[in-house]
């Protein structure tokens, strides 16, 4: 754990000032770059030393046999799991017969930067080796937003008072060697060695390599191309092996002299092309990059996120260190999400291979609602890889026995990764949180073409799950039985509350939909017929709700259950996960993330004020947060509760999830629904942005700490800023025609050239809720 603030608080970077190697890891996942399609760990340029080393490419992916001691109809045969693919960026030095090694000899600095605003990580070290040389070496890395192949790695070192014989590899290399993951579920299963050899090539500055993985049978084809620049004695030579290419520059440097390494790389994968074609299609994307060079890079770099920052910023006065942690995030969700293009996003995103570098719901209902305000496309792009994986949702729900598609509760590929049914495929609420993604995205940006081509099919076939998923009682109400929630401490329980609602609302949508595109519903076999059934089915639903207590039921029955005993539980306890046994977490009132309190978030209208503040005080003291899902979703309740003070101590915990190392686990990759949720819990926390249909609502109240929140967002081809102060909302439109909001309740019109503001109300004093013991959120 980082238990030092390790890195300086700044606005636009995250700089480390000096090098600790017990949280090597742990840093090469904060100073991980991506694009969403390639992904770089932040490893240190020379390979070694390394936490866990890691370059990947979403959606290269190996398959293993998932082996049950006792197995069952339906349990998925094989899992997939992210691997290492070939690493372009590797540069080793050799100082005077001495590797660069900073293990060794005496590092007298070291600092590493992220530059959010040019989307490149920056490195300066100054090293005496061993036998006393001393050399500087400076390295810019970036992984292009614009290029989506390319990442690229500017090197250069220098002779510091007296000369220096210098030696650089630049390598690209297959197989790397993986240290054992530790018995800990959440981390990855190393693969070792799963890439097969296919070519290798190396000539003058070039390199190439193309592997084949053993059995998921991808094409992966990694090529580089260098500039050299140095003094006139350098040589250069380069070689290939079957896991190894590589370019040796040689020179020998007197003091202030510099030998500088221009590297860059392109990636390509697929399951279809041969290689021929692969080697061409990366060496023709080295041909596109080499057009403007690494300055065109740099460049081109910085212009996609000048245009990112002036849609997505977030402006934070009077807590430099939660300023610093949501341009962070966003930073990240960023590069997680902008170049999947029809691949998933997973829950570590590029970063490391957490979680077998599965998706789960996390991208619809944490990831996905950022990108929606603020890069719309990549919602757009990420919905379609869902619809591309339809054929085996609809084979799964065939299997299962139900009807229409059911999405799989983690995967790379399409196919349920998740082999324990109670915490996998039970969690259905994963069709729903599809379906809810795909309405929050047309309402928000009112595009018809994709509702037609994409949108429908996801909503139609989901709804028919949940159709065939339920039934109805004797009575007519509709209940959906023995399925989990968000709450992965409840399993197969009856009528989850968070699970009904949202398939209510899928219903409906469903219901919706087909009525307005009658032809293409035609297409899909969704007649009136259907359509009325989903109807009769969502108005029927189930919604369990405990009369003696006032509150939701998080599901039938929950409320009657023991309490977990938290006075006797420790400290060191927590995750419960790793230290109790589930039957006995399902059958208690215990809570591992927001469940029912999610579902006042994303089906607020269904609550009443007086029913959330109520729900909330009764669930607080049951959450113990295991997961990090649930801080951000509490800020946003505590807020509309008017527990401000503890909204800001949920939102820290969740801006800070990945800089303050706060699960232990960052060093897997970083918890990208968290960092999202560092957005959710500003904006629609104290914010208190909601969507209603096609109008956005804010009821913003500032923390104390807060003397001003400002933030932008895109919606229906507007671009709208707020900025609040403890006194007032300022709601401008910077682009678009007028718009009507919602302040407090109180409609209001937004017109282009004339900024309006509001008053906002003086705080609710409710007394704020207590937490199990040990699991409150640090005070800020
Ligand atoms: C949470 C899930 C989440 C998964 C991946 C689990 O610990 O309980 O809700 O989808 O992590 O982030």
């Amino acid at each position: 754990m980082i238990t030092h603030r390790s890195y300086a608080v700044e606005p636009w970077t995250v700089r480390e000032t000096e090098l600790s190697l017990d949280v090597l890891a742990q840093s090469e996942s904060v100073f991980a770059l991506s694009n969403g399609h390639v992904g770089w760990r932040g490893n240190l340029d020379e390979g070694e030393p390394h936490g866990l080393p890691g370059s990947y490419l979403n959606g290269v992916y190996e398959i293993h046999p998932l082996p049950y001691a006792e197995a069952g109809y339906g349990y998925p045969e094989s899992g997939q799991t992210v691997i290492d693919v070939t690493n372009g960026k590797i540069l080793r030095l050799l100082v005077d017969d001495e590797p660069f090694d900073l293990r060794y000899g005496r590092l007298v600095s070291h600092e590493r930067t992220l530059d959010m605003r040019r989307g490149v990580m920056e490195r300066t070290c100054e090293w005496v080796s061993p036998a006393g040389t001393t050399v500087r070496v400076r390295s810019t890395r970036l992984v292009s937003l614009a290029q989506r192949s390319i990442a690229a790695v500017a090197y250069e070192v220098e002779a510091v008072g007296s000369q220096a014989r210098v030696v650089i590899q630049s390598e690209l290399v297959a197989n790397e060697q993986l240290p054992e993951s530790k018995g800990d579920p959440r981390a990855a299963m190393a693969l070792q060695a799963p890439l097969e050899p296919e070519e290798d090539f190396a000539s003058g500055s070039r390199l190439r390599l193309v592997h084949r993985t053993r059995h998921s049978g991808l094409r992966v084809a990694v090529a580089a191309d260098h500039v050299v620049t140095g003094p006139q004695r350098t040589t250069t030579g380069s070689e290939s092996h079957p896991d190894l290419a590589r370019l040796t520059v040689a020179s020998v440097l007197e003091p202030g002299e510099k030998l500088r390494v221009e590297k860059t790389v392109a990636h390509g994968w697929s399951g279809a092309r041969s290689l021929p074609a692969m080697s061409d299609q990366v060496d023709a994307a080295l041909a596109a990059a080499a057009h403007g060079g690494w300055d065109g890079l740099v460049g081109q770099q910085r212009e996609y996120l000048d245009d990112f920052w002036a849609r997505a910023d977030v402006e934070v006065d009077g807590d430099e260190e939660i300023q610093q942690a949501v341009r962070f995030a966003l930073f990240h969700v960023l590069q997680a999400g902008a170049r999947a293009e029809e691949r998933a996003i997973p829950a570590k995103g590029l970063t490391g291979s957490g979680y077998d570098g599965h998706a789960f719901w996390d991208t619809e209902m944490f990831v996905l609602p950022v990108l929606t305000y603020t890069s719309p496309d990549a919602v757009a792009e990420a919905l379609r890889w869902r619809q591309n994986t339809l054929p085996a949702a609809r084979e799964r729900a065939a299997q299962l026995g139900l009807r229409g598609a059911a999405f799989p509760w983690r995967t790379i590929e399409g196919e349920e990764g998740s082999a324990y049914w109670p915490a996998g495929t039970a969690a259905f609420h994963v069709n729903a949180d599809i379906a809810h993604a795909v309405v929050r995205y047309v309402a928000a940006t009112g595009d018809e073409d994709f509702e037609r081509d994409t949108g429908m099919e996801l909503l139609v076939e989901t709804a028919r799950l949940w159709r065939s998923l339920g039934h109805h009682d004797h009575r007519g109400t509709f209940h959906i039985d023995g399925v989990t929630g968000p709450d992965e401490y409840s399993a197969i329980a009856d009528d989850n509350t968070y699970t009904n609602l949202m398939a209510r609302a899928n219903l409906l949508a469903a219901a919706d939909v087909v009525e307005r595109h009658p032809k293409e519903a035609e297409r899909l076999g969704a007649d009136d017929e259907e359509s009325a059934a989903w109807r009769d089915a969502a108005e029927a639903m189930n919604i369990p709700y405990n009369g003696e207590l006032g509150v939701h039921e998080q599901h039938a029955g929950f409320t009657r259950y023991q309490r977990w005993d938290f006075a006797g539980t420790r400290a060191d306890q927590y995750p419960l996960l790793l230290h109790f046994p589930y039957f006995d977490l399902y059958r208690k009132q215990v809570i591992k993330q927001a469940d029912l309190v999610l579902a006042m978030y994303t089906c607020g209208a269904e609550f009443d004020e007086e029913h959330i503040a109520r729900n909330f005080a009764y669930y607080e003291p049951l959450t113990v947060r295991d997961s990090s899902l649930s801080a951000c979703v509490q800020a946003v309740i505590a807020a509309q509760a008017g527990h401000l003070r503890l909204a800001y101590d949920y939102a820290a915990e969740a801006a800070l999830m990945d800089l303050e190392d706060l699960e232990h686990n960052t060093r897997d990759g970083l918890h990208i629904a968290s960092l999202a949720g560092t957005w959710m819990a500003l904006v629609t926390g104290f914010g208190g942005m909601r969507r209603s249909g096609e109008t956005l609502e804010f009821a913003p109240r500032l923390p104390e700490k807060f003397s001003r929140l400002a933030f932008s967002l895109q919606f229906r081809g507007r671009r709208l800023r707020v900025e609040i102060t403890q006194q007032s909302a300022t709601y401008t439109l910077l682009a678009g025609p007028s718009l009507r909001i919602r302040h407090h309740g109180e409609r209001v019109t937004v017109n282009p050239d004339s900024p309006v503001s509001h008053p906002v109300p003086p705080p609710l004093h409710r007394p704020a809720p207590e937490q199990p013991p040990h699991r409150k959120p640090n005070a800020r």
